[in-house]
């Protein structure tokens, strides 16, 4: 281990070039097994972890060996659940076909699916969803739930702290669901099995077994279930594969070096959760157009963080902030951006080449981006491309189930499609 790390000191004296300096080689050759080691030694000396002393749940497992593994974190600290119960298969599978059921939504024909298709990294396509009465679509573009869960807050203006509250938020709105919990409940009791199925999940609560807070709770153990660091570039620094293209790996590089990337979207999630605690989520302002062609920019007059609805978030600064998303599925997930304003990955490197919003001429003051140019050859945006190609790995594609509940007491209800008309 003394060599390893003296190997990595001597690594880094010989490359102290920002630019050309070899991150993915240092990463994997010597910083992901140092992780390690030093983990393994701290056992062996049998010194108590920061887990045995301290009394506050951390989002971050000091007990993983890996940095690119999902075990790096805990899920339920997230997701402000307890997923370590005995029940917590039951409730995923319950969750599961709450998530793929219209019966939530107050004409049975929309589910979470609608919106979040497992095949499209569950994302819809679209560049704004559609809303419920057909007319035109709601604010935003839906993003990825593949861990999703790894953030302090949820939506892209941060607007909902747990998942359940998230959960709310769509029940609730009108050109989602457009329920609430009275209708819902009223609905699940009429089938027996989903009644069989609550009082199996939620054993420990009895006759509490089937109430609104299980409906959001159930949801949210699925969606942390909805977590994979899998992809060949995670496969590739754990050293489970012998190799990568080329250009995945100067992809990387550039992600984390020249195009500075990786100081908004940080490993191993790729998103916006800040390490070393990975205990807050960002939002940044890029300036954001409506329309992808250069020509007669305008700024997308979405608000976003500043009109979260706290009064905390009504600073100047906060105009036009959304949250980071991760990069993590983006070749499965177009279109892109809160507005799905870009189509492509190439269009949205060309964004950032550009200096975002401000750099292309847009009068942003308090762009968090940096608005000069970042000088990428065609050769480094293709890399960058193919480096976030490289993070795809959605083990969830066929998890829509093959039946739903059935509803002996209303039979028209039996005849609703898995995942919803839309
Ligand atoms: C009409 C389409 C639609 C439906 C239905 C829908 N979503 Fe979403 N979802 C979205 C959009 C759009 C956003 C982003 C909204 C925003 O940020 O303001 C989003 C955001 C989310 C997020 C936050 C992701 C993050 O990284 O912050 C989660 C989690 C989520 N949805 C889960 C669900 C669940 C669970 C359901 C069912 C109860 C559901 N969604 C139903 C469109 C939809
Ligand atoms: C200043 C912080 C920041 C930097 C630097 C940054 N990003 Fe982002 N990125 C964000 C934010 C914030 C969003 C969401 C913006 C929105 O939707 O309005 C985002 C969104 C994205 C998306 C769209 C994801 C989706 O599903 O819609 C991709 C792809 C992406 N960034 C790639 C990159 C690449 C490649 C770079 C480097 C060239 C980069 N980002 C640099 C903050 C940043």
């Amino acid at each position: 281990m003394k060599q390893l790390f003296d190997d990595a000191v001597a690594y880094l004296d010989a490359n102290p070039d920002f630019e050309t300096f070899d991150r993915l080689h240092f990463l994997k050759t010597y910083i992901n097994p140092l992780y390690d080691y030093t983990y393994q030694l701290h056992r062996k000396l049998g010194v108590e972890t920061v887990d045995d002393i301290n009394t506050i749940a951390m989002p971050q497992n000091y007990h993983s060996t890996q940095l690119f593994t999902t075990q790096f974190f805990d899920a339920g600290v997230y997701a402000n659940i307890d997923l370590k119960s005995p029940l917590t298969a039951k409730r995923k599978e319950l969750g599961r076909l709450l998530f793929f059921d219209p019966i939530l939504s107050t004409n049975n024909e929309r589910s979470c699916a609608s919106c979040h298709q497992p095949e499209k990294g569950f994302t819809d396509g679209l560049p704004k969803s559609l809303a419920l009465n057909h007319q035109g679509t709601i604010q935003r573009n839906a993003p990825t739930v593949i861990n999703s869960v790894y953030a302090q807050n949820y939506f892209y203006d941060n607007r909902a702290e747990t998942l359940e509250k998230q959960t709310k938020h769509v029940i609730f709105h009108k050109q989602e669901f457009g329920t609430d919990f009275t209708e819902i409940m009223d609905k699940l009791n009429q089938s027996e099995t989903y009644k069989k199925l609550f009082l199996e999940a939620y054993a420990d609560m009895g006759k509490y077994a089937m109430t609104p807070l299980n409906v959001t709770n159930s949801l949210s153990v699925y969606l942390a279930s909805l977590s994979s660091f899998n992809s060949p570039f995670d496969q590739y620094v754990r050293g489970e594969i012998a190799d990568i293209d080329p250009a995945v790996k100067r992809g990387f590089n550039l992600f984390m070096g020249k195009a500075a990337c990786g100081t908004c979207h940080f490993a191993p999630t790729f998103n916006g959760t800040v390490p070393p605690l990975y205990q807050e989520s960002e939002t940044e302002v890029l300036g954001i157009p409506t329309r992808s062609d250069t020509a007669n920019l305008e700024l997308d007059p979405d608000l976003g963080r500043w009109a979260s609805g706290y009064p905390r978030d009504r600073a100047e600064f906060y105009q036009y902030s959304f949250k980071t998303v991760t990069v993590r599925n983006a070749a499965i997930t177009a279109p892109y951006m809160h507005n799905g304003v870009y189509n492509t990955l190439e269009e949205v490197v060309d964004f950032y080449n550009r200096g975002g919003g401000a750099g292309m001429g847009l009068d942003l003051e308090y762009q968090t981006l940096p608005f000069d140019h970042l000088t990428l050859t065609k050769k480094e945006q293709a890399d960058l491309v193919a480096f976030m190609k490289a993070l795809t790995d959605n083990p969830f594609a066929n998890d829509a189930p093959e039946a739903l509940p059935t509803f002996e007491g209303n039979p028209a209800w039996n005849k609703r499609k898995i995942g919803g008309e839309y």
